[in-house]
């Protein structure tokens, strides 16, 4: 069995088409980047951004002139993501390797300034990645502390479906299971607790969950 921390870097090739992306995920990110509203200019902070699939998405709401940051611990997705940026032209991604559960956001800041962004982004976002890590309250704070005051901040993540949907709960199980995400982790209830004007929606049976809301002053 390949330990969750070499999953991401052993498959990373094969990660887009083994993600179950348009049957299933690409749903929950098109939401919760919605949601972020961002405009031309700003800066997105995508934190356990993997191979990039959120970037399409958000380079139609920041550009022109803003800034995509990818955080990922996997050296090999950053590999995945960087050639995407490269494949579709893309300019303005700034990709940098970190445990978002173990840096200080001073570091993270410092790295994003010393490649020519701002320490703290407009929204940060982290979709399908929360739940695969242990300690995700610890990259909750990372997160809060590299958004600026009044930023969006959103999670999107899965928990069993609900309702008539769970009849396919032993399928989303199983897609956890082999993601190595904790499907009973719940991520987005950190964004219902500490997030002001916080926006809710679910999607594909309940088993995609969205959370955004902006960052409150003082936290
Ligand atoms: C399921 S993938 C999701 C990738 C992307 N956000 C998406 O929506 O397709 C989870 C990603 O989180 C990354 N990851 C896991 N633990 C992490 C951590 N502690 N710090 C940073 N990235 C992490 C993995 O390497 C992987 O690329």
């Amino acid at each position: 069995m390949i330990p969750i921390a070499d999953k991401y870097s052993t498959f990373a090739r094969f990660y887009d088409a083994m993600s179950g992306e348009y049957p299933v995920y690409r749903a929950g990110r098109k939401i919760g980047i919605n949601m972020l509203r961002q405009r031309p200019g700003a800066q997105v902070l995508d934190v356990g951004c993997g191979t990039g699939l959120n970037f399409s998405l958000l380079q139609g709401q920041v550009t022109p002139g803003g800034t995509i940051i990818g955080i990922d611990r996997s050296p090999e997705m950053l590999v995945q993501a960087r050639r995407r940026a490269e494949r579709n032209g893309w300019t303005n991604i700034i990709l940098i390797q970190a445990d978002a559960t173990a840096v200080s956001p001073t570091d993270i800041g410092s790295r994003i300034a010393a490649e020519g962004g701002r320490a703290q982004s407009d929204a940060v976002l982290a979709t399908y990645a929360l739940s695969l890590m242990k300690d995700w309250e610890a990259a909750w704070t990372t997160m809060v502390s590299l958004a600026a005051p009044g930023a969006s901040l959103c999670v999107v993540d899965m928990q069993k479906p609900v309702g008539l949907a769970t009849v396919l709960t032993p399928l989303a199980k199983t897609a956890c299971w082999l993601g190595g995400s904790d499907i009973d982790a719940h991520p987005w209830t950190a964004a219902e607790r500490d997030c002001a004007d916080v926006l809710a929606a679910s999607a594909r049976g309940g088993h995609l969950q969205i959370r955004a809301g902006t960052r409150r002053a003082g936290t």
